[in-house]
């Protein structure tokens, strides 16, 4: 847990840039209007870069971690602020901004399929205004002044999945991936209690091929017992429903996903070879017909103002569900009008989904604490008597720092609101002032670290107060934890528990010495048989060999994330170089800032830093640069396919996509997922998707996979 506290990690400090959005905090509505103060071409693209970084890290905590950090909203005003920005300075524009695509890609644990039916996103609303809006949009583009039927369905909070009948047998089941590719989870999701695994054909003339998409989800009681259960057999608990369904989803045993008891709504149609009814209504009672479960609570309104009563009326009635919802989809009711509007890259235009608020409590807080991270950073945090809040007990929350302590003027013995929106770290969001009785007492921050009692420091660039002590232990524990976590070098079993007995103990002082701890050593330790034990070690072991980008991302150089990581593996072809680099040479890379490169630099000043490297070197580390020639060719635009953009599509028989993706970028060129009017060629391999039909449409050079290997041939790098 200390780690989701540290928030001072990596979101770059006040002044470099302007209007930065930290990472944890939900900005007011009313500040929606985007980089007011962003006037040149170089703060937008500076700005840009960070955006795209964020919004690619919390895709993939969304996606692919399942433990989201922000919530829907602020999500939203990152990807607002970045297609502001697109749409201001065109120049800037790139086909794989996120702001053109849906989500993350797979994980690659599982088989891949590509949607032939992509599976967008829905784009929301958090008003009654907004879903006006909306009503107004879609009378515009239909070019009637008619009140609009709408159906409302509640917004199941789960995961997406969808499943692919073939003459009334579930051929397979998939996730929704980034939404043009999901990767296939048919084993466990035919342990899921509510999906068909055969349709029921009485009197009905069955589609060769139905796809049904809907919602996988885990009623609240059942996952208390089954989270209850998890942590009861010494593993690690899951924050909400929604992240146990995701990481059942995913289970490579499909026994262990059948004791746990998911469910599932269905609500769409993907592919369908026949027929289908003309309404959205009658599409859901044909699915009821067929065998499907249907969220009983959905109702047909005949204008927009009895979607806002229905908003009215769940807004409250939501929490009696013994499932968690957290919006309502509105829907357009007539199916050919779905046509005629269309979608967006990201989502259709004829639904939305309107938010609930962020669920809020009162409670009293009895502390604040202050938690030291990787960076040194000590960050205040609110100690609470237990309180209910959106499915599961809140006692601690977020303060971020001392500024924010003196901006909301809590003191100890406050009653407080905390408000958690969907999953994310709950967070005090305004004091009852009203409610004080004098006997309250103002926060004083400690001037010495927590942890290791050096000074702290605060400097005059950022709001993070740091303990500066190098040896600081509380400092060492959580850079372990990042050098174990999943983007960095993904040592399972290397969890807070483990971590707080190796440097309470001694048996570590700095990240190398991990490479030395052997079974005996590890299996003496309080939760740790020999079994665990040794799986560690070779975890450790295994990790020695991870892409030099998860290595430089897992020394926890500061401001470097995932992305920024990429962008030097890219660019450096190994260590040694990245250290040779100079400030104006790091800073001279796309997405990197002054003092983001200052960082840097610094970092590979440091002799302790390099002293760590040797010592990394010496106990077997040798990542490998994956990323540097095809980042470098990209970057400084080379090679024979510069300025032509690709879309793959259908399964190529002489390489994978990957190869071809990589022998596209080594020449210059770049691939992208979606087909538009800027699409040079489309690749068709075999069982291509709707790609296809849309470069046809769009008149788009279709090439086969004959044609693009002579391709490769004469154009070799
Ligand atoms: S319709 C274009 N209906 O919400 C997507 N989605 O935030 C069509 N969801 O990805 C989906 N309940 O996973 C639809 N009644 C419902 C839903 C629903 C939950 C999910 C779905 C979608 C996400 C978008």
């Amino acid at each position: 847990m200390a780690d989701l506290f540290d928030f001072a990690k990596e979101s770059p400090p006040r002044g470099e840039g302007k209007n930065k959005s930290k990472r944890h905090e939900a900005r007011p509505l009313s500040e929606t209007a985007p980089s007011p103060e962003i006037t040149t071409l170089e703060e937008a693209a500076k700005r840009v870069a960070w955006l795209r970084s964020e919004i690619e890290r919390h895709n993939h905590l969304y996606y692919v971690e399942a433990r989201p950090e922000i919530t829907d909203r602020e999500y939203d005003l990152l990807v607002q602020e970045l297609a502001e920005l697109e749409s201001r300075f065109p120049e800037l524009r790139v086909p794989e901004s996120p702001t053109q695509r849906v989500g993350e890609r797979p994980t690659g644990a599982f088989q891949q399929v590509v949607h032939e039916v992509p599976m967008l996103s829905i784009s929301n609303a958090y008003s009654q205004g907004e879903l006006r809006e909306f009503d107004a949009r879609i009378k515009k583009l239909l070019g009637t002044n008619e009140d609009i039927e709408y159906v409302v369905e509640l917004k199941i909070d789960g995961v997406a999945v969808t499943l692919m009948y073939e003459n009334g047998t579930l051929a397979y089941a998939a996730t929704r991936g980034d939404g043009v590719r999901g990767e296939i989870v048919t084993a466990n999701v035919l342990t899921v209690r509510d999906v068909p695994h055969h349709l029921d054909q009485k009197g009905v003339n069955l589609p060769r091929r139905l796809e049904v998409r809907g919602e996988v989800y885990m009623e609240k009681a059942d996952f208390e017992r089954v989270n209850a259960e998890i942590i009861a057999s010494g593993g690690e608990g899951f924050a909400n429903p929604r992240n146990l369904t995701a990481g059942t989803l995913k289970l490579l045993d499909p026994s262990i996903a059948a004791r746990r008891p998911l469910r599932m709504f269905h609500y769409a149609v993907g592919v369908c070879d026949g027929p289908l009814p003309s309404t959205h209504a009658e599409v859901l009672r044909w699915l009821s017909s067929l065998g499907f479960h249907v969220n009983p609570h959905w109702t047909l309104c005949r204008s927009i103002e009895d979607v806002i009563e229905k908003t009215v009326e769940w807004e409250s009635k939501r929490d009696s569900l013994p499932y968690g919802t957290d919006g309502l989809v509105v829907k357009v009711n007539r199916r050919d009008w779905w046509e005629r509007l269309g979608t967006t890259a990201k989502s259709p235009r004829y639904m939305i989904a309107y938010k609930f608020s962020a669920e809020q409590a009162v409670t009293r807080l009895i502390d604040i604490q202050c938690q030291v991270g990787r960076t040194g950073a000590v960050t205040p945090v609110a100690i609470l008597e237990p309180v209910f809040l959106a499915g599961s007990t809140i006692s601690r929350a977020t303060l971020h720092n001392a500024d924010e302590i003196a901006r909301l003027d809590v003191r100890i013995g406050d009653q407080v609101v905390i408000e958690k929106a969907g999953d994310i770290i709950p967070k005090v969001v305004r004091v009852l002032t009203s409610l004080r009785t004098g006997k309250e007492r103002r926060f004083e921050f400690p001037t010495t670290c927590p942890e290791c009692g050096a000074p702290l420091v605060r400097s005059q660039y950022e709001v993070a107060i740091r303990c500066v002590n190098a040896s600081c232990p509380g400092q060492l524990r959580e850079r372990i934890l990042h050098y174990a976590s999943r983007d960095a070098m993904d040592i399972e079993g290397l969890g807070e528990v483990l971590v707080n007995q190796l440097v309470e103990k001694k048996l570590v002082a700095d990240l190398a010495d991990l490479y030395h701890l052997t079974v005996e050593q590890l299996s003496g330790l309080e939760r740790m048989g020999k079994k665990s034990a040794s799986n560690v070690v070779r975890e450790i072991e295994e990790s020695k060999g991870r892409p030099l980008h998860n290595f430089v991302y897992a020394l926890g150089i500061r401001y470097v994330g995932a992305a920024t990581a990429k962008l030097l593996c890219q660019r450096f072809p190994d260590l040694q170089a990245m250290e040779r680099a100079s400030k104006e040479e790091l800073a001279s890379i796309e997405g990197i800032g002054d003092v983001v490169a200052e960082s840097i630099y610094q970092f590979f000043r440091s002799e302790r830093n390099l002293a760590l490297l040797e010592k990394l070197e010496q106990a077997g580390v040798r990542p490998q640069n994956t990323l540097w020639r095809t980042g470098q060719e990209v970057q400084q635009g080379e090679g024979p396919f510069v300025g032509k953009t690709f879309v793959l599509t259908g399964a190529l028989s002489s390489m994978t996509r990957d190869e071809a993706r990589r022998q596209i970028e080594l020449r210059g060129g770049k691939v992208t997922e979606s087909v538009s009017s800027k699409t040079s060629f489309v690749v068709v391999g075999a069982e291509p998707g709707s790609k296809l039909e849309k470069a046809r449409k769009l008149g788009i050079p279709i090439v086969g996979e004959q044609e693009f290997l002579r391709m490769l041939e004469q154009s070799k790098p």
